[in-house]
């Protein structure tokens, strides 16, 4: 197996911006959506005063503001002796990660250089609804040739992402970290390393695009070509811990910080040292376990927030999550592996300690691994600190989760998503969401806008995994007005249908 330095991004050079400005997007069609009859109330849209206003509330006298410029391109890039042409952010995957404190203005100019529209969304971020970056409900399309300029204060501290919420351009290479610091870190450890999760196929021998079509039109399967890190013969991935199907689509592989498990990002790093590592999961179909073989993981946060610290040695992380757990960097070389749960396929970043011999890692290890006892996230408890006050809620919302049905629908309470359609709720109330899946495989559920919390004594997340025949709640304070979507981030299903509204109304 080959090692690489941790720099080791071809030099992808920056296309030129060309046409800027040329055509900007007509504004007018989210009017429609923002004036629907609800007989529950009127909407407040992305553009109201209120809107506006909590976000005043929000921005804090002198805040700094960091301002970024990003170039979607298609771009060629090497996963590690694979060569493909993706969509990615910057031409680099992930995108070069976006790193502001607590409190400050975040502004990012997005120039799509794309084929197509696009959007970017900001993955777990309570920011001002009309910023949320879901064409169709909160902004218009970014089109071709166009830019778009985002403008937010980030208000909580955490491990978050962005990507597309366009299509299925997530399951390209469009996808980055957003690190938001808090000026308190850094007493439980010495350095920190991020690392992004993906399964890829796109330039290998389909788009996510025709795997979609595939999916649409055979029901099921989405079975492609597949190379090395599969099993032969493998059929579509099971998994006991997820009671039942682990994914819908094979991938030929799958990536720590855009690598494959042949040549992998190896960082140096010093025996003894305390890394906080932030894991993202940025997969459309693929839930990853993820350990150190030999040393235990401290779990300190999930999706962004705090928890009760504690000891595990793997974690189960579904797509749209994030988990933060500190290791100590053990004398040698050790990788932290990512196993694709159900697929036999795993990936890797690798610790290395500077008089090191480099790693092999063997099936071995990863068995090994497979055999150890898994955290699951919900399972953890918030921080006191962030533990929401246990309320009855004002207000409940069953979403019954469903699917696939003809022609791969996949749907919440019986409907597929309708932007003019949703779950309405008032401001200040105290809502709970449950979700209810009446399918086969699980559901990593999603909510914009808000960190809930699991039960009344779990961890604050904004994306939960719902199991098989089971139900899950989760509270929040509705606090942030605007139009929020709660989704399945298998992105496939929500593209399909798998999303609803929760609608702020007046
Ligand atoms: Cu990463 Cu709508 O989500
Ligand atoms: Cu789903």
């Amino acid at each position: 197996m080959g090692m690489t330095t941790s720099d080791s991004r071809g030099p992808i050079g920056r296309r030129s911006f060309l046409r800027l400005g040329a055509g900007l997007a007509a504004t007018a069609g989210l009017a429609a959506c923002a004036s629907g009859a609800d007989p529950a109330g009127k909407r407040i849209a992305p553009g109201s005063p209120r809107v506006a206003e909590v976000e005043r509330a929000r921005r804090l006298a002198g805040a700094r503001s960091t301002s970024v410029v990003l170039n979607a391109v298609s771009a060629r890039v090497d996963l590690g002796g694979v060569e493909v042409q993706t969509w990615a952010y910057g031409g680099q995957l992930p995108g070069r990660e976006i790193r502001v404190r607590r409190g400050e203005i975040l502004k990012v100019e997005l120039k799509n250089q794309l084929p197509e529209p696009t959007s970017i969304h900001w993955h777990g971020i309570a920011l001002r609804n009309d910023m949320d970056g879901v064409p169709g409900l909160t902004q218009d399309d970014i089109g071709v040739g166009t830019s778009f300029t985002y403008e937010f204060a980030v208000p909580d501290a955490g491990t978050y992402f962005f990507h597309p919420h366009s299509g299925v351009q997530l399951d390209r290479g469009l996808y980055a970290p957003l690190i938001v610091e808090d000026p308190d870190d850094g007493a439980d450890y010495d350095t920190e390393l991020v690392i992004v999760l993906d399964d890829w196929l796109d330039g290998v021998d389909r788009t996510p695009d025709a795997v979609l079509q595939e999916l649409k039109k055979n029901g099921m399967g989405g079975m492609g070509g597949m190379d090395h890190g599969s099993m032969p013969g493998m059929t579509m991935p099971k998994s006991e811990l997820l009671g039942g199907d682990a994914g819908d689509v094979t991938y030929p592989h799958v990536l720590a910080n855009g690598r494959t498990f042949r040549d992998p990002q190896a960082i140096e790093a010093k025996a003894g040292q305390r890394v906080r590592l932030r894991l993202i999961n940025a997969a459309a179909d693929t839930a990853f376990r993820v350990g150190v073989p030999g040393s235990r993981l401290r779990i300190t946060h999930t999706d962004g927030f705090p928890v009760q610290a504690q000891e595990a040695d793997v974690v189960l992380i579904g797509m749209g999550e994030r988990l933060d757990a500190v290791v100590t960097v053990p004398a040698g070389s050790v990788p932290v592996l990512a196993v694709a749960e159900g697929r036999d396929q795993y990936a890797q970043v690798v610790l290395r300690t500077p008089a090191a011999q480099p790693v092999v890692v063997e099936d071995g290890l990863v068995k090994k691994l497979m055999a150890l006892p898994v955290l699951m996230p919900a399972s953890l408890r918030a921080a006191e600190r962030v533990a929401l006050p246990v309320k009855q809620p004002d207000v409940v919302h069953e979403l019954v989760l469903e699917g696939p049905g003809d022609r791969y629908t996949w749907t919440i309470n019986g409907k597929v998503y309708d932007p003019n359609d949703g779950l309405p709720i008032r401001e200040g109330q105290q809502v709970r969401l449950r979700f209810d899946n009446r399918s086969r495989m699980f559901h990593p559920m999603h909510l914009h806008g808000h960190t809930f919390q699991v039960r009344a004594d779990g961890p604050r997340k904004d994306t939960v995994l719902v199991l098989p025949g089971r139900s899950t709640e989760v509270d929040f304070k509705a606090d942030n007005p605007g139009q929020w979507l709660t989704h399945c981030h298998n992105i496939y299903h929500g593209e399909v249908g798998m999303m609803s509204v929760v609608s702020y109304v007046e």
